[in-house]
């Protein structure tokens, strides 16, 4: 039983790296040159990347609705493998510096299976600022994709977070819309929270503009994003890490090596961190600032509209 169990392991194994090694994302580990980042600026006229693919802009929202999708069920497992837990520190990080108060509006776009929302309501729940009974808070959870509000909704059931939003006077909706053009009215939010899901907007300008639009004035926007790692020789250990590692655990765990490899190629991709800031502040954010966590391996980007 034992070796045929592990001539099972060996053989996906094998498949895995031969995968893998197919794309070229072995580059890191042989030292070959990763794929040139491009900028937005750099592609042809409705053109975008996937990944290090080029695409027609119409096609990568299709792309990354089908990733979305294919990880939805296995998205929170496969978080805490590939991050050892670490996007939970990171997170955590995340509301702290939000610090959201009773009476908060939250819209939480491309809020995937709970995790930021989830966060807000415990944070309410341990903050005793104000009477929870008397003020009246709110938090939207916003995702392109079914799949994963789907299974947002079902944590929510089962991890008791809808009786703690209850416990602080907070009523939650789940709503399924684009990022780009949200149906929502004019400054109806007074926070907006965004992580890990703009690099996979097809103009991140639009979202941007959007999360200005949403917000009242005064209102926070905030970004928990994957970002570049400052550091030479940790960023080359942290590549080795992403091209070598995780498409290859993506596919021994769930059986898909795909929507991992594009999720590695697609941090690469996205604006590094002072770019990043100039984006927010042309969509009309004020005091943009940004921290690095992790040297850089993400950065919580945070302005005000005013
Ligand atoms: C990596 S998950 C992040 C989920 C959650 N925020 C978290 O931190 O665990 C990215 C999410 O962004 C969503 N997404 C991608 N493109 C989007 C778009 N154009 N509008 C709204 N959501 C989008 C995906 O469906 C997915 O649920």
């Amino acid at each position: 039983m034992a070796p045929l169990v592990l001539r099972k392991f060996n053989s996906t194994l094998f498949k895995s790296l031969e995968l893998c090694g197919r794309r070229g994302l072995s580059a890191a580990a042989t030292g070959k040159p990763l794929p040139k980042e491009e900028k937005s600026s750099e592609y042809a006229k409705g053109e975008t990347h996937f990944g290090f693919e080029t695409v027609k802009e119409e096609e990568k929202s299709t792309k990354v609705h089908k990733v979305f999708e294919d990880v939805a069920q296995s998205y929170d497992k496969m978080n805490d493998l590939m991050s050892l837990g670490i996007h939970r520190i990171w997170k955590d990080i995340f509301m702290q510096r939000l610090s959201p108060v009773h009476g908060t509006r939250l819209l939480d776009v491309g809020g995937g299976t709970g995790d930021i929302a989830f966060r807000y309501i415990k944070f309410l729940e341990n903050s005793s600022a104000r009477d929870p009974t008397k003020v009246e808070s709110h938090v939207t959870v916003s995702d392109i994709n079914k799949h994963m509000l789907d299974v947002g909704k079902s944590r929510a059931q089962s991890t008791g977070v809808l009786a703690s939003a209850e416990n602080v006077n907070c009523s939650v909706d789940w709503l399924e819309a684009d990022a780009e053009s949200l149906p929502l009215p004019d400054a109806s939010y007074s926070a907006y929270t965004v992580a890990f899901c703009i690099r996979n907007v097809t103009h991140p300008q639009k979202l941007l503009e959007e999360a200005y639009r949403v917000l009242q004035p005064g209102g926070r926007f905030m970004c928990l994003e994957f970002s570049h790692v400052e550091n030479d020789a940790l960023r080359w250990l942290y590549d080795q890490y992403s091209f070598q590692v995780i498409p290859v655990m993506g596919h021994l765990v769930t059986g898909q090596w795909q929507p991992y490899q594009y999720l590695v190629e697609s941090i690469r991709q996205f604006p590094g961190q002072e770019e990043f800031k100039e984006m927010i502040e042309t969509a009309g954010f004020r005091f943009v600032t940004y921290e690095n966590l992790n040297n850089g391996m993400v950065a919580i980007h945070s302005g005000f509209k005013l």
